[in-house]
């Protein structure tokens, strides 16, 4: 069974209530009715509900036994717009503004989650991931013992001898532009549980990854990986996790052996952690794009799951996300 079937399985036996604010959105819809048939979760899609009907009618779905919330004509509105305020009246933020954006998909959506009506949320065919993140980041927040919000690429290689037979959680691929060493140890360490939620890895081996490998080379650069790595060990000192470390010697066993010998991680990491995010993105697309691996992103570190989806994703993907976002739910 591969790993998003297992995901799959998972999402069908614990079934949550997923938002999903781009409701009017043609492949969104469809992705609704696929997950209601495939008993993943129970979507609700936000909007208009004429104008999501007429998109389910264009497109052939049918929408029995799938909640609709329309946020601008919603009975939760006052509290919403309340919540919002009280959240956000620190930074500035007006009644009238709290009211404004709580009747926005976007926001109604994350404050459903906040306010317990919904387990998770998936969003992103239309919006760009600021758009997504800036209030996911603002109302649900982050994991109590978390500062930083971040994610995870699940890649499924055709290699079946890398990582856990194929299976590789990169991180931090979409979120922290210029993580600091205890933003990249909070990185890893969410990573891992991401590993262990989402892909079912017992044992998760991280990698600190950089140019140099156990002080081959020197460079502030490196010494970030250092002290994030020594951080990381003092958040999870269980956790099975080394650095700094470069990406063959992370992956290859006998370079592994050769470069850090010793060391527990090196030649059979499972989890790779990049120093950046410019890293991370591209490596991510390198593995995908060259490497011919299936991938999954999805967010880490939030109190509630929320999950972001590309602009150009398929009505597969959504289900996919939605399923994933199930299962953080769950956890
Ligand atoms: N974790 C936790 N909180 C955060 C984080 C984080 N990673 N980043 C920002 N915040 C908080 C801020 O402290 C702030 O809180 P406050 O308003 O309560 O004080 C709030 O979130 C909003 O922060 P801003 O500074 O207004 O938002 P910012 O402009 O920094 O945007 C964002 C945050 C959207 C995550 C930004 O870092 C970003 O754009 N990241 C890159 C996203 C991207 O384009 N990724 C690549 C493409 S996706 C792909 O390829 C699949």
């Amino acid at each position: 069974m591969s790993m998003i079937e297992k995901v799959w399985e998972k999402a069908r036996k614990n079934v949550k209530r997923i938002a999903l604010p781009e409701g009017d959105e043609p492949r969104t819809v469809q992705a609704a009715a696929r997950v209601r048939d495939e008993g993943l979760a129970r979507p609700i899609l936000l909007g208009d509900p004429d104008a999501i009907r007429a998109v389910a009618n264009r497109c052939g779905a049918d929408l029995a036994g799938i909640d609709i919330v329309n946020p601008a004509d919603s009975p939760r509105a006052v509290a919403y717009a309340d919540a919002l305020y009280e959240l956000r009246r620190a930074k500035g933020l007006s009644r009238e503004d709290a009211a404004r954006l709580a009747a926005d998909s976007m926001y109604y959506g994350m404050l459903m989650v906040k306010l317990d009506d919904a387990d998770g949320l998936v969003s992103g065919a239309v919006h760009t991931t600021g758009d997504m993140l800036r209030p996911a980041l603002q109302i649900i927040k982050t994991k109590p013992g978390l500062s930083i919000v971040s994610s995870s690429f699940l890649m499924n290689c055709p290699n079946q001898s890398l990582g856990e037979d194929g299976l590789l959680v990169y991180a931090d691929c979409v979120v922290v532009p210029c993580p600091t060493a205890a933003e990249l140890a909070q990185i890893a360490v969410s990573a891992a549980d991401t590993a262990r939620v989402l892909c079912g890895i017992e044992e998760p081996r991280v990698a600190m990854l950089s140019f140099s490998t156990k002080g081959s080379a020197r460079h502030e650069l490196v010494a970030k990986v250092q002290e994030a790595t020594a951080l990381a060990h003092e958040l999870a000192p269980d956790l099975m996790l080394d650095g700094e470390l470069q990406f063959d010697a992370a992956l290859v066993p006998e370079i592994g052996k050769s470069k850090a010998p010793g060391s527990p991680v090196a030649g059979r990491a499972n989890v790779l952690i990049f120093p950046d995010l410019q890293a991370g993105n591209i490596g991510y697309k390198i593995t995908q794009r060259i490497g011919g691996a299936e991938c999954y992103a999805v967010l880490q570190g939030l109190a509630r799951p929320c999950n972001d989806l590309s602009r150009g994703c398929s009505v597969q993907d959504i289900v996919n996300t939605v399923a994933l976002t199930a299962v953080q739910a769950g956890a």
